[in-house]
């Protein structure tokens, strides 16, 4: 039996402008014909230089302001035509500032969305519970406390909870976290993607700072004098740059240190190799004891002549496993040495499963493989990102 589908349910985008234009009166348009699309239970960044229109967005989104023209839609329904206080009851707003209210504890902070939605104070108990574990923070130590006998970052950590407690389709973040020290900061930005993990919620997070839109994006949205100047996942912007603006916006030290700086050796692994004279039997051997699918062919004198794997082995005769030799099937590929750019490296890696690194006479040191380049890159960039 099919459902009917209205256009609420229709829609995969979290939220959607069409043709969006903001002035705020005499200056020009801020925005101009905007549009824009969030994928649904992802942490989208918005980030571009200060006055470019990142909290005009936010703003026109939970409706403290209307466009002259265009439409947002929300999970396919047309903002202006809601009730704007029930909207803002469903969409998570956490601002710089915090906004927690002084005379209220934390418990009632947390819990004040649902009971204006008339969940009575009982009821919600347990979920302020929850969400305090959520937020890292022991229930019993601080549900009765008062914001200010709080640290900034756990009180930004509350506003979060709050955000959180009317179980909101989507959240706005004006840079949260943008008050705090670094170390609270880099904690909180972790939680959140700890957090959005767990509860999958639509984050539209404003911020500043490349950085922390790199380490926590899903997908980066950078703007500038309210356009799009580009749409990318935090890797497609460091990799494919759109123009100069961008690359000098990410900064051109990054390049340099994530693409120059960094050679083979930062990625290379402990190679596993075969000599040339050794059967088909000893590759499959060896390729099922250690879980890989090429191995490095070497002569006698650890110099590397190719490699053998799967690919290779397709054309070989089961029969003739014993008496074929690996040199018989081995196949070229090109080496690189420790100091060889990432750059370079990536190029080839594009082209073979494995290439092998070596010495100034072209003997075995390492490996190079697809999936240990992308991981390592990875781990890099995250060690790259906790330093101060
Ligand atoms: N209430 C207002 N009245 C008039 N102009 C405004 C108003 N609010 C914002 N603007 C102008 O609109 C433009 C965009 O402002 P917006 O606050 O969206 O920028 P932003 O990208 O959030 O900047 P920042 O990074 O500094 O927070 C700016 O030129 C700003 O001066
Ligand atoms: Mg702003």
């Amino acid at each position: 039996m099919f459902q009917r589908k209205d256009a609420k349910t229709m829609s995969d985008a979290a939220l959607e402008f069409k043709q969006v234009s903001k002035s705020y009166g005499g200056g020009g348009f801020v925005l101009n014909q905007f549009d824009l699309t969030v994928p649904k239970g992802r942490i989208v960044t918005l980030i571009g230089p200060s006055g470019c229109g990142k909290t005009t967005i936010l703003k026109l989104i939970n409706r403290l302001i209307e466009p002259e023209s265009g439409s947002i839609l929300l999970e396919g329904t047309d903002i202006g035509s809601l009730d704007p206080v029930e909207l803002r009851r469903n969409i998570g707003y956490v601002i710089q500032q915090i906004g927690l209210f002084p005379h209220m504890t934390i418990e009632d902070n947390i819990s004040l969305v649902p009971r204006l939605k008339g969940e009575s104070k009982k009821a919600l108990v347990g979920k302020v519970e929850e969400l305090l574990r959520l937020i890292g923070l022991e229930p019993e130590q601080y549900r009765k406390r008062y914001p200010h006998e709080l640290s900034g970052g756990q009180q930004q950590r509350i506003g979060v909870a709050r955000a959180l407690a009317a179980n909101p389709s989507i959240i706005l973040m004006d840079e949260p976290f943008s008050a705090l020290d670094p170390i609270s900061r880099i904690q909180l930005q972790k939680e959140l993607i700890y957090l959005n993990k767990q509860v999958k919620k639509t984050i539209v997070f404003v911020t500043h700072d490349i950085d922390e839109a790199l380490k926590i994006a899903d997908h980066i949205i950078l703007l500038k004098d309210g356009a799009i100047v580009q749409a990318a996942s935090p890797e497609q912007l460091l990799q494919s740059p759109a123009n100069d603006f961008v690359r000098e916006f990410i900064g051109a030290d990054r390049f340099r240190a994530e693409e120059v700086q960094r050679t083979a050796h930062d990625v290379m692994e402990d190679a596993v190799s075969i000599g040339q004279q050794a059967s088909i039997a000893d590759v499959l051997e060896q390729l099922g004891r250690n879980q890989i699918s090429n191995l490095v062919v070497t002569s006698q004198e650890n110099s590397v002549v190719g490699i053998i794997g799967f690919e290779q082995l397709r054309y070989s005769n089961e029969s003739a496993a014993h008496s074929t030799r690996v040199k018989q099937i081995t196949k070229d590929v090109p080496t690189v040495q420790k100091h060889t750019p990432l750059d370079k490296l990536s190029g080839l890696l594009a082209e073979h499963p494995i290439i092998p690194v070596v010495d100034e006479s072209h003997k075995l040191c390492g490996i190079v493989t697809q999936a240990g380049f992308i991981k390592k890159i990875g781990l890099s960039r995250e060690r790259g990102e906790v330093v101060l």
